[in-house]
């Protein structure tokens, strides 16, 4: 029995009388006698919207957390758990419901619902949405993943992530939301820890943000909530979750930047930062359509998982911040000892020893690694010696080439990683040590520009066209705004680098800045 079933049994706990401002209750008989809550908001309650997330064969996670006023202490809920009724149909006009329930929105986890909505039928889809008192949400669409080890013609899926919410609009989740992809990838970087900041200086001069974050920077539960909240509210965002099932996972920000394991930036005692994680790591669960196995456990959560659809592709989600060893070089970019040492770890030997069991055994056309940080080992300064990001994979060469090492040895082919974290589009191919060693590319990389972070930015930086000549592993480089979308079928994997020409107004325009593509059984990108 999972810990929101055992929660669900508890009916005692259920909210039958409160008295905060923004509800009124009204008891309602239920078939066991139990005297239920049914509520009425003076506000909507649904206004951080719907979302779907972890497909299965069987089913998806359906999500939503009731806020009727979003930025208030509380936000504008009850003290005391409630109960939300769910449907789940296959027509998009939810004529047809094929499940449905009732579920707890819980005061401990924000009031937030994670349904897991099982018996459903493979690769096809269906439409949601939930109801409390007479307030309903929107219809979100989500969809199954094909049946285990079934032929597949094609999948198509987004990848996107790094929202910074004051850097810009989010103009490119509404333009994907209308892509209608199978489902979405966010590598993470859903919130920016930051305080609100009226200006930036992205592109080297002062600018006006577009949109503040609300107080400042955050470290209690409450305030992650509040950020997330305020991120939620966005309804191109919105848009997003409810036209697809996303499979999330954090990077830096969602706790605080470049943190790994229990360790932050700013050298805190590591039992002080990990009452911040918990704070982190729970908000995380409560604003993500995540399963009950990733149930928040004090700080950790478990973020590394497997979804596979059918015989086309194994999607192999990582975790690189929560085992991580400290970055190298006092996290600068540069060189020094600490890149080569062999006691570094990025995702740490059992989670490397799961993505390797699920290689080794994977008998899908495409094995994807979705993770967070460049594996590409570029030098960012050419010249005299060598310059590496200390948050990527080229800041722990002991690690990475061992990763790499078992990949190639146990011939485990057509491996794509896709990546977040860098703020540009960077395609390349994946050596033990550059390009400088001979043969073919072990695997290939598609880095995601983001969503909104760094704001307009440009095709290309100065320093980018620089440094792509030194480093030949790297075929592409852009450093506009927008999001990545994956056309896979049995013989090709094409990533479409979509970008926008603005994001700092609401009516950027998108377009096709180039197409990468890897065929099955041949090593290395082509451009499309
Ligand atoms: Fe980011």
């Amino acid at each position: 029995m999972s810990v929101l079933d055992r929660y669900a049994l508890s009916r005692r706990r259920l909210l039958s009388v409160f008295g905060a401002s923004a509800v009124t209750a009204l008891s309602i008989p239920l078939e066991s006698g139990k005297a239920l809550a049914q509520v009425g908001f003076r506000t909507y309650p649904f206004q951080l919207g719907v979302a779907s997330g972890d497909p299965a064969a069987d089913g998806f996670v359906i999500w939503t957390r009731l806020a009727p006023e979003p930025f208030e202490i509380g936000y504008g809920m009850p003290m005391a758990p409630v109960v939300v009724e769910w449907e789940v149909s296959d027509t998009a006009g939810m004529r047809n419901v094929v499940a449905k329930g009732t579920a707890i929105a819980p005061p401990e986890l924000g009031h937030a619902v994670h349904v897991e909505v099982g018996g459903l039928q493979p690769n096809r889809d269906y439409w949601y949405r939930f109801t409390v008192g007479k307030e309903r949400s929107i219809v979100g669409r989500a969809r199954t993943t094909p049946a285990l080890g079934a032929a597949l013609d094609r999948v198509r899926f987004a990848v996107a992530g790094c929202q910074h919410y004051e850097a810009g609009y989010y103009t490119a989740y509404r333009r994907l939301a209308e892509d209608n992809p199978d489902f979405v990838f966010c590598y993470g970087d859903y919130i920016y820890e930051g305080r609100g900041n009226r200006t930036n200086t992205n592109g080297g001069s002062p600018n006006e943000n577009v949109r503040q974050h609300f107080g400042g920077e955050i470290y209690s539960l409450d305030d992650y909530r509040r950020r997330y909240a305020q991120y939620k509210m966005d309804t191109d965002l919105q848009a997003a979750h409810a036209a697809a099932p996303w499979f999330a996972v954090w990077d830096d920000h969602e706790t605080d930047n470049n943190w790994v394991s229990d360790l932050d930036q700013d050298g805190t005692d590591p039992k002080i930062f990990n009452l911040r994680r918990q704070a982190a790591v729970q908000a995380y669960y409560e604003n993500m359509p995540l399963r009950a196995s990733s149930f928040p456990v004090g700080t950790s959560l478990q973020i590394y998982r497997r979804a596979a659809y059918g015989q086309l592709l194994n999607l192999n989600l990582l975790d690189t911040r929560q085992f991580r060893t400290d970055q190298p070089c006092n996290d600068k970019q540069s060189w020094c000892d600490g890149i080569t040492s062999p006691k570094a770890e990025v995702i740490g030997a059992a989670q490397e020893k799961w993505l390797m069991d699920g290689l080794t055994g994977s008998k899908a056309t495409w094995n994807v690694l979705a993770q967070q940080v460049m594996m590409m080992d570029l030098d960012r300064d050419p010249g005299e010696g060598v310059v590496v990001n200390p948050d990527s994979w080229a800041g722990y060469r002991i690690p990475r080439n061992r990763l790499l090492s078992k990949i190639r040895d146990a011939k485990v082919g057509n491996v794509v990683v896709l990546t977040g974290d860098e703020h540009q589009n960077f395609a390349g191919d994946l050596y033990i040590d550059g390009a400088k060693d001979k043969g073919a590319p072990i695997a290939s990389e598609f880095v995601a520009t983001s969503i909104s972070s760094g704001g307009d930015g440009v095709d290309q930086t100065a320093s980018w066209a620089k440094i792509q000549p030194a480093n030949p592993q790297l075929k592409f480089n852009n450093s506009q705004r927008g999001y990545v979308l994956c056309d896979v079928t049995p013989k090709a994997y094409v990533s479409e680098f979509k970008v926008l020409d603005a994001i700092s107004r609401r009516d950027g325009k998108l377009s096709t800045r180039a197409k990468w593509a890897l065929e099955a059984g041949k090593p290395g990108i082509v451009q499309a």
